[in-house]
């Protein structure tokens, strides 16, 4: 460790500002982690924040020699110059642990800043777990309570901010080691399901009637639009009622539930000669229309027979699991997404525990701003595993570009997330980041330009009670990766 200040005058016992001595402004910059042994007794934790310079010739609010010097483009003294920082106390650590510091910190007390070398975590007491490493310093792991893993985790940062990788090389790690067995869903198909072995696809996946209809409506254009379009789904529901057709080839499937249709159509449109109805000709049209818009493959990702208990197996087999949502419609996927919750909350119910975590990626398409639709069974569903969650082990890890608001989650949802990772946020969640950061001595302006890959650790799973930057290391072969496609 290194010396590097003293405390100024009119510290409290919880805000310190230190004085640099000469050129440590050079080596201490902000969340540089610093210990103050306080004069008036314990050892203190610190994070810098917020520096500052300070030359009383150079007041740019009156006239002064040096201004003069200044305006005339000469070198004014830097006698009178010096630097401060503003320490953000992360508490007493004279006991070996975390504790809050009670004693007015004496001004003069000595500062030193932790270097490459030192161990700063280790004042944090005994954690099994780690995460990542703080700021630039690959051998400070971070520390992790594990006991709120349960207390749910929000994952917040605009697209290409690292949320993903930070899951992939950090969190689902993480989780592994506290025991927990890890179900990902991934929207997209492309952040997690190449990277873990034995992914399943939408496709594998057994799903209901109704989403099999709202896929295969929205799959034909819905058949038309308005009444007709209503009365259309009317008879493919109908035509699914019985599910022979599932056993079959996606060809012998599609070619069965096509004339199944037409056979309902013809007999509910029949004149008192019983011919078929000018209506009737017309479903019929359109019925042939919408079924050329459905192709094969469409008709094979449908077939799944996979249900949530056999999902559930393979999760326990692998302890990773990641399913392919990348298939499919909107509706489709969120289906999908409620049959295996529902089993699930159902166990809970039942009072097992689980030891599962949830990743939900793109977590605004389950649960928005403002739901609607399907999405408000999703919403609600997240809801309620969260508060089951707790008591049961499990884990629901949600991702997203926003936190609040239009581009963010459900409010009801959020509440429950009590471990926030934030990285390079968007400009519209200033204000609450103001609200997460409050007292933090963190100026939400600059998590608009973190750099990817950096995250403040902010909740009950960190040790400290300020949020913490951390970063974490990518393999080489994805760095080139990234440039190559660049
Ligand atoms: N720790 C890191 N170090 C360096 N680059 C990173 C790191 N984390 C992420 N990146 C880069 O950022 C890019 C975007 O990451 P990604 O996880 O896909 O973002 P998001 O899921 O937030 O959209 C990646 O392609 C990767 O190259
Ligand atoms: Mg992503």
């Amino acid at each position: 460790m290194k010396n590097i200040g003293i405390v100024a005058s009119h510290a409290t016992e919880s805000r310190v500002t230190i004085i640099l001595n000469e050129g440590m402004e050079k080596e201490v910059e902000s969340e540089s982690l610093v210990l103050v042994e306080n004069k008036n007794g314990g050892k203190i934790l610190a994070v810098c924040r917020s520096g500052i310079g300070i030359n009383d010739v150079l007041r740019a609010t009156t006239y002064s020699p040096g201004v003069a010097y200044a305006k005339t483009g000469r070198q004014p003294s830097t006698a009178k110059e010096f630097f401060g920082f503003n320490l953000v106390i992360i508490g007493d650590v004279s006991r070996g642990k975390i504790e809050q510091n009670k004693r007015i910190i004496a001004p003069t007390s000595p500062v030193k800043l932790f270097e490459k070398y030192d161990d700063p975590f280790s004042y944090f007491g005994f954690h099994k777990l780690k995460i990542g490493h703080y700021k630039d310093v690959i051998n400070w792991q971070v520390p992790v309570r594990e006991e709120y893993i349960p207390f749910h985790i929000g994952v917040f940062g605009v697209t290409g901010s690292g949320k993903s990788f930070f899951c992939r090389y950090e969190l689902i790690p993480l989780l592994r080691n506290a025991g927990y067995d890890v179900l990902v869903f991934d929207w997209k198909g492309s952040d997690y399901t190449p990277y873990f072995e034995g992914s399943i696809s939408m496709r594998d996946i057994e799903m209901d009637d109704e989403a099999i209809i709202s896929f295969l409506c929205s799959k034909a254009g819905n058949f038309g639009s308005g009444k007709i379009a209503d009365t259309m789904k009317g008879y493919l529901e109908e035509a699914l009622a019985d599910g022979e057709w599932r056993s079959h080839s996606p060809e012998e499937a599609k070619r069965l539930l096509y004339s199944r249709v037409a056979r309902i159509i013809e007999d509910e449109n029949r004149d008192k000669q019983g011919n078929v109805t000018q209506w009737g000709r017309l479903y019929l049209r359109r019925l042939e229309k919408g079924f050329k818009r459905i192709s094969v493959e469409d008709f094979a990702t449908i077939l799944g027979k996979m249900g949530p208990e056999q999902i559930l197996e393979r999760l326990r087999q692998q302890h990773i699991l990641v399913i392919d949502m990348s298939l499919g419609s909107k509706e489709q996927k969120l289906s999908v997404f409620l049959s295996i919750t529902r089993y699930l909350k159902d166990l809970m119910e039942k009072k097992n525990r689980l030891n599962i975590a949830l990743l939900i990626d793109e977590a605004p398409q389950y649960c928005p701003y403002s739901p609607r639709d399907l999405e408000e069974e999703t919403t609600e569903m997240i809801t309620s595993l969260c508060a089951l969650g707790r008591t049961y082990g499990l884990s629901i890890i949600l991702l997203s570009q926003g936190i609040a608001g239009e581009i963010g989650i459900n409010a009801a949802v959020r509440r429950n997330l009590n471990t926030q990772f934030i990285g390079r946020i968007h400009p519209l969640d200033l204000e609450e980041a103001a609200k997460l950061f409050a007292m933090s001595g963190v100026d939400p302006e600059n998590l608009l330009r973190l750099p990817e890959g950096y995250f403040y650790f902010v909740g009950k799973m960190n040790p400290s009670p300020v949020p913490l930057l951390l970063s974490f290391q990518i393999k080489e072969e994805e760095k080139v990766g990234r440039s190559t496609r660049a």
